[in-house]
């Protein structure tokens, strides 16, 4: 399954979380940071159940997918039951899918991760902050990216847990190249480096984008992508 993530142009991928954009402007603030030099859109879809919020489900993403024909959908799906949620969201348009490793066994997650890639989509493994690097190492040739969390999720603009980094070094030597290792909660300006350097090649970031204002976005962009 070739792609942005598995056959990326540049490196790292800057992905905006929609969650901090505004609601009622959401095609607009999508377009500017996709033109701003973003590259992708991340999608954080939470139950109510596996975490304590509601975001949004598959409309949302065929909603983006009809004002942006080109744009990839990145679905993080942060729900009990994630099966259920596989065939409506690539059908509306995602690109990829990432569900945690804390809602299946090993099999379960095989099994899906085979189902999101046959329906064309790549597929991603997601760990909480709590959760051992230990299940996913013996996962790896199932998946097309890892994303090790940064936060426990739920909510935009909690403070980065730094201990999660010793995980994405743990990770990083056992992908390929066409493996990606996403982070996500908690990324900035401030972090942002030492990020990169520990190996993450998809950095999410919500507040730390949708948080300032607009005109500043395509700078923070920029400036989560390098140093320079
Ligand atoms: C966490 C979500 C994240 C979140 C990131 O529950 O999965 O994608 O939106 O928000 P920031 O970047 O503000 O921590
Ligand atoms: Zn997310």
């Amino acid at each position: 399954m070739s792609n942005l993530f598995t056959d990326p142009p540049r490196l790292p991928l800057i992905a905006p979380s929609i969650l901090s954009a505004d609601f009622t402007r959401m095609g607009d603030d999508c377009r500017a940071v996709l033109e701003g030099g973003a590259d992708l859109l991340h999608l954080d879809v939470m139950d109510g159940h596996f975490v304590p919020n509601l975001t949004m489900g598959p409309d949302m993403c065929l909603w983006l997918r009809r004002a942006m024909p080109n744009a990839f959908l990145d679905v993080h799906l942060m729900v009990t039951d994630p099966g259920r949620f596989v065939e409506p969201f690539i059908k509306a348009g995602a690109n990829h899918l990432t569900f945690h490793l804390e809602v299946l066994d090993d099999r379960g997650l095989r099994d899906l991760a085979t189902k999101v890639r046959s329906l064309g989509a790549t597929a991603g493994l997601a760990i909480n902050p709590p959760t051992s690097v230990d299940r996913a190492m013996g996962l790896i040739h199932a998946f097309d990216l890892f994303l090790v969390m940064s936060v426990n999720p739920g909510f935009s603009g909690q403070k980065f847990i730094s201990e999660v980094l010793t995980k994405v070094r743990a990770l990083k030597p056992r992908l390929s190249r066409a493996q990606r290792l996403e982070m996500d909660g908690g990324l900035g300006l401030d972090n942002a480096a030492t990020v990169r350097q520990a190996g993450c090649d998809v950095m999410v970031a919500a507040s730390a984008i949708f948080g300032v204002a607009s005109a500043a976005r395509s700078g923070v962009i920029r400036q989560l992508r390098t140093d320079a």
